[in-house]
């Protein structure tokens, strides 16, 4: 069985996630979604509830499991006997970053890195603008799956009251 590990910060996940990890099921039989830290990030949404909204997003895609991945992604893709590591790519800006990461990830665990393009129609969906347009009051329902549509909106409120602020 060909195991992929797509792996991301998903603060929160997207549509564009979405699409790329659709994709990647076309080419592996199983995917499964590390949900991980990203040192340099402030997050929106606690490592628990970014796998909660990633799951609920997920739940009717067959074959794709999502799991908190609390370290390397090297160390997570092997310890799941994955084949491969999947990224999605939204153009060349992206690129760079992941050659990094791609060539890293080799180095760490010999384990290859798909950069699957995603759908051009979705290329300008990030979490970051996501998050962005949500706390200025934008409209971004259309943009993320109806359940992190919520979750969005009521963590924007939340924040706008202080409750959730740095
Ligand atoms: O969606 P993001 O924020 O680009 O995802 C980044 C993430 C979480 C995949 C990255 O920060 C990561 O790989 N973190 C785990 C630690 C790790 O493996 N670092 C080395 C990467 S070469």
């Amino acid at each position: 069985m060909k195991i992929a590990v797509c792996p991301g910060s998903f603060d929160p996940i997207t549509l564009g996630h979405v699409d790329v990890i659709q994709r990647a099921r076309t080419m592996f039989d199983h995917v499964i979604v590390g949900v991980g830290r990203n040192t340099r990030k402030n997050y929106w949404f606690s490592a628990p509830e970014r796998v909660q909204l990633a799951r609920g997003a997920l739940a009717d895609i067959p074959g794709v499991q999502v799991e908190l991945m609390d370290g390397l992604v090297a160390a997570f893709a092997q310890e799941h006997g994955a084949t491969a590591i999947v990224k999605g790519l939204r153009g060349t800006a992206d690129f760079d970053n992941e050659q990094a990461m791609a060539l890293l990830n080799r180095h760490l665990s010999g384990l290859e890195t798909a950069l699957i393009i995603g759908d051009p129609a979705k290329a300008h969906i990030a979490s970051s603008f996501v998050k962005e347009i949500a706390a200025y009051g934008g409209k971004f329902e259309d943009l993320v799956p109806a359940n992190v549509a919520q979750a969005l909106q009521q963590r924007a409120q939340e924040r706008k009251k202080g409750s959730h602020d740095e």
